[in-house]
């Protein structure tokens, strides 16, 4: 096995990101690269990568094996992953999937004989609102209809090459939105390059932190209340004043753009049309918590975002910005919703599998590389240079109390304009973003229910959408704002095949560390293909209910109530579904 002299260069460059000590966290980039250049993850390949990064074998193969994005058989040229979680399969991407084996006479998983080829699904790709989505090797495709399908796969193999996707245009604001994060993005003219950014006023707040002190700045996103997007919505600054002081060791931030949870494309949009303000959200960030490394963990199935990140760090390095005391590495991810959890995260950041660790310590005390670390959602961070920039009262008077600033909320499903938008928390309910936003239901229906933050959060029923959309509205509602991921249900829909489509999900994605997980999300999976096909036991929906409350707050990390609490929210509130489904 031959590996190109400038491939070796550049993989020698990323190990240079990582501690010396800790190379082994460069294995998911060194995975990527050589899968990119061979097609696939052999004996050799690994054995090269242990020999590269001094360890055994094995610990290439954990990783190997662990992550979805990569195989160690040769795949077609040209891999097709149609996605197949909610908000895609209600947009229809079950009969895209059946008309791509017929028209390439494969199954799933299958390689067509010229090995040109393969067709899978994928767990959520965070493009629900422009559902049904595939992705073919590192491009993207949304609202893929059967014709547009047929088009792509015929130029495909007329030309034996695959065309680079532009980014769409950013969606333009409903005059009900109040926009913050995305003020810039549909600004004539705007493409999020450095200069636009600073046109804007962009790197002003780095400017002003850099006059202030560390702990002034804590104490003002502090103040801002602003509490956290990645979908726990943690106080951001009480997590930054809890890190543990005076240790010795290096601090680090890691800026979560895993955005994996079905329903949620929110991160998406500021990392494709805006960098720089997450790049300086990071800078300000790292100032203030004394952290002079800071790691942007992306999901695997985001290339694009990958590129435009390292493109817009160079620009801000080039500028001074970056590199001048704090560096900001760019890490991929593989494949794996379980890399969102922040302890999973940074197992995965270390080049493990993402097994979640146990808490206490929390990562402000033994995070990453055992050092204190701060764990922030991309939509947070992005936050920081409004905070710094208008202080934290001028923040604070957007939202309501207990949920300050504005949010990003992403709504799919049978809406008349799905998308995402943003509001000041609050201010608005769960019926006006449907009805008035997005345009109410396609004709001719009605609501059915709806789940407010991300697929893990309980349905709401009809009747239950007269909510406020914030924290605590949505709490006393007797559920959660979760990540910002809306899937609106009406009435066409099954049910029982929704809640099927997503156990799928946490079964596939549960990292099967702990019992009641691993086993409880493939019991309830059973039971539900088994009351889908009509075939459910009188005692199925009393059963289901139970499995999934044995696996609720008994698990390592929340992936567990993620699995359990949209069964439990769907038995309890559409029981008499399951129960004509043959329960
Ligand atoms: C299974 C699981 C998946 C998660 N996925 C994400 C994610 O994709 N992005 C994210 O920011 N937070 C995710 N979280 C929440 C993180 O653990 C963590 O709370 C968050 O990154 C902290 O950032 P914040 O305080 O700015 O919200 C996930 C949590 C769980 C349990």
């Amino acid at each position: 096995m031959t590996i190109p002299a400038e491939l070796d260069r550049h993989i020698d460059a990323i190990i240079t990101h990582y501690p010396p000590d800790k190379k082994r966290a460069a294995v998911l980039w060194l995975c990527h690269l050589l899968q990119e250049h061979f097609g696939f993850l052999g004996e050799e390949q690994v054995q090269w990568m242990a020999g590269k990064l001094g360890l055994q074998p094995i610990n290439v193969w954990e990783v190997v094996t662990f992550y979805p994005m990569f195989t160690s058989k040769p795949r077609g040229k040209f891999h097709i992953k149609v996605c197949r979680t909610l908000s895609c399969d209600l947009a229809g991407c079950g009969g895209l999937l059946g008309l791509l084996r017929t028209k390439l006479g494969v199954g799933l998983d299958e390689t067509t004989p010229d090995g040109l080829f393969t067709i899978s699904t994928v767990e959520c790709l965070a493009l629900c609102g422009t559902g049904p989505a595939m992705m073919i090797n590192d491009e993207t495709f949304e609202r893929v209809t059967p014709e547009k399908l047929d088009a792509i796969i015929d130029r495909i193999k007329t030309t034996g090459k695959l065309d680079t996707q532009p980014l769409p245009a950013p969606q333009p604001p409903h005059p009900l939105e109040k926009r913050l994060i995305l003020a810039n993005i549909t600004k004539p003219g705007y493409t999020g390059s450095l200069a636009d950014y600073e046109r804007e006023g962009g790197y002003t707040a780095w400017r002003k932190a850099l006059g202030m002190k560390p702990e002034e700045i804590v104490a003002e996103v502090k103040n801002s209340e602003i509490r956290g997007r990645g979908g726990a919505g943690f106080p951001c600054g009480l997590k930054w004043s809890f890190l543990a002081k005076g240790t010795g060791k290096p601090v680090y931030l890691v800026c979560n753009c895993d955005e994996s949870e079905p329903g949620t494309f929110k991160d998406r949009q500021i990392v494709h049309y805006d960098p720089h303000m997450l790049i300086e959200g990071i800078l300000i960030s790292c100032y203030a918590v004394g952290a002079k490394v800071a790691y942007i963990y992306i999901r695997g199935e985001m290339p694009q975002g990958a590129k435009i990140l390292l493109n817009a760090i160079e620009e801000a390095r080039a500028k001074g910005y970056v590199g001048n005391g704090i560096e900001i590495y760019v890490h991929r991810g593989a494949g794996a919703y379980i890399c969102g959890e922040e302890t999973g995260l940074i197992e995965s950041l270390e080049g493990k599998r993402a097994y979640p660790r146990i808490k206490p310590p929390f990562p402000a005390v033994v995070g990453l590389f055992g050092c204190p670390t701060v764990v922030n959602n991309v939509e947070t961070l992005a936050n920081v240079p409004h905070i710094i920039n208008n202080g934290a009262t001028w923040y604070k008077m957007m939202g309501v109390p207990g949920s300050t600033g504005t949010r990003l909320v992403c709504v799919s499903g049978p809406v008349k304009r799905p998308g995402y938008y943003e509001f000041e928390m609050g201010k608005l309910t769960m019926r006006q973003l449907i009805f008035d936003v997005c345009g109410g239901l396609r004709d001719g229906h009605t609501l059915k229910g709806v789940i407010p933050g991300g697929s893990s959060m309980p349905v709401l029923k009809a009747d239950q959408i007269d909510v406020p959309l914030d924290f605590e509205s949505l709490r006393k509602a007797g559920t959660m704002a979760g990540s910002g991921g809306i899937i609106v249900l009406d009435d066409s829909v099954d049910i029982v095949a929704a809640t099927l489509n997503v156990t799928q999900f946490y079964a596939h994605e549960s990292c099967g560390q702990c019992t009641p997980c691993r086993e409880g999300t493939l019991w309830m999976e059973k039971m539900l293909h088994r009351l889908h096909a009509g075939q459910g036991r009188p005692q199925d929906v009393d059963l289901l209910y139970e499995v999934a409350d044995n696996i609720d707050g008994k698990t390592i990390c929340p992936l567990g109530e993620a699995a359990a609490w949209p069964v439990k929210a769907f038995v309890t509130k559409y029981r008499e579904e399951f129960e004509k489904h043959g329960g």
